[in-house]
């Protein structure tokens, strides 16, 4: 028999690391599912997916938006009946969108709510999609991969851009978590850096490509044997 086809859900999918990712895991041979908050910007990027010969459905979700996501929840029950990898990739960088910002996004002068926000989406995002979306989740090895950053990690921790820091750390907390709570259900939860990558959020200075930033979520979804409640960069532990 057959086994199925793999199902991928991957959130911010229609740009950046979250793009690259889709079109890496449909390349292998897995049907994605790209989730955007902007419905057109999504149909756009699965559409340029599916012009590659790629296996890439659209759908809507705003991480921040609890109806959002039950509603993504529903869609993918409804239309595939099981997820088997969850790449939490959608995020949010706006600390220095404060009109006192300094450049470096002073902790001294953060403002809560800017922080709020960010938590909203990058942690509280995940939380989020990964409640609604566990039920649909195979006990045989589904994959959990939370996109964090190491301005997250407690070993190299900074001053600056608080509420990037604070939310990516969170992250990781809630990959820890989910990997214990789910220890004996042989689903995977792993956390990631993807590097310093050129996208919009990372800007045209930085040194890596979306195809080396994608690369280590795209093994830990699809390798045969993963560690869970781990922290990756360049397919190697890192420190939390
Ligand atoms: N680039 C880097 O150097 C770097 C380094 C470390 C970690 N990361 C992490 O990698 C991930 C992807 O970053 P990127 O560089 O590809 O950033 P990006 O180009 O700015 O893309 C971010 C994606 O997240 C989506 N998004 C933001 N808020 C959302 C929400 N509430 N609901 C659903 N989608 C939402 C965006 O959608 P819209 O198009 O609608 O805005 C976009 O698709 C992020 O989690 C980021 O923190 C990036």
């Amino acid at each position: 028999m057959v086994p199925p086809r793999k199902i991928a859900a991957v959130t911010g999918g229609n740009r950046g690391i979250g793009l690259e990712t889709c079109r890496q895991l449909a390349k292998r041979g897995l049907k994605v599912v790209l989730a955007a908050r902007d419905e057109a910007k999504g149909r756009a990027a699965a559409q340029r997916l599916r012009d590659e010969d790629l296996d890439v459905d659209p759908a809507r979700l705003d991480v921040a938006d609890d109806e959002s996501v039950r509603r993504f929840a529903e869609f993918l029950r409804k239309t595939y009946g099981r997820v088997d990898v969850l790449v939490n990739n959608a995020g949010i960088m706006i600390d220095t969108n404060d009109s006192w910002s300094d450049g470096a996004a002073s902790a001294l002068k953060a403002k809560v709510e800017t922080i709020r926000q960010t938590m909203e989406t990058n942690a509280y995002g995940a939380l989020r999609v990964i409640q609604a979306l566990l039920p649909l989740m195979p006990r045989d090895g589904a994959r959990i991969i939370n996109v964090s950053s190491g301005m997250g990690q407690l070993t190299d921790m900074n001053g600056g851009w608080a509420g990037y820091r604070m939310s990516k750390t969170a992250l990781n907390a809630l990959t820890r978590i989910f990997a214990d709570e789910l220890k004996d259900t042989g689903i995977r939860v792993n956390s990631i850096c993807p590097g310093w990558v050129k996208t919009d959020m990372g800007g045209a200075g930085a040194t890596r490509t979306t195809e080396q930033g994608a690369d280590t979520i795209v093994w830990l979804a699809t390798e045969r044997q993963v560690p869970t409640g781990g922290f990756f960069r360049d397919r190697k532990p890192i420190p939390w």
